[in-house]
């Protein structure tokens, strides 16, 4: 496995002042933030990174969602990265999150879940490259 993986905060998280928090427990669990910034999704460009979701019934919804309010997005080291911040966010559906994991913690709804993360080695490239150019990439 690569050792990156690519997290956004979303806007109900940034909203309700917990990047902070969040932040916190991505490092307290052995991440290390090599890229970071805060920036409006247009409809657009949250549209283009959730492509592959087009055709699922929540994508307009998630969409409008993203480009609600400002997200942080990141890439975070670790061995093991992909894997391990999936165990750390806990389930899409924070009904289902485990104790412990950030989206039990913070997410309020299945839609408004705190925070993404990437599901695979290449999705991580992939979404990191998209929104941070390779200086930006420490
Ligand atoms: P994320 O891990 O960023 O990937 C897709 C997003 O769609 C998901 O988190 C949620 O924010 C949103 N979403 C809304 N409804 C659903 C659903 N029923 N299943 C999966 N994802 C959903």
């Amino acid at each position: 496995a690569t050792n990156r993986t690519f997290t956004m905060i979303k806007p109900d998280a940034t909203q309700e002042n917990h990047i902070g928090g969040i932040l916190s427990m991505i490092e307290a669990g052995g991440f290390r933030i090599v890229a970071l910034k805060k920036l409006n999704l247009s409809a657009e460009r949250a549209g283009k990174f959730y492509e592959v979701h087009a055709e699922r019934p929540f994508y307009g919804d998630l969409v409008k969602y993203m480009s609600s309010g400002p997200i942080v997005a990141a890439i975070l080291e670790k061995d093991n990265a992909v894997a391990d911040f999936r165990t750390l966010i806990g389930a899409t559906n924070p009904e289902q999150a485990a104790e412990g994991t950030i989206r039990k913690k913070y997410a309020k709804s299945i839609e408004a879940n705190a925070v993404h993360g990437s599901d695979s080695d290449d999705n991580a490239k992939i979404e990191g490259d998209f929104f941070f150019a390779a200086d930006e990439q420490f």
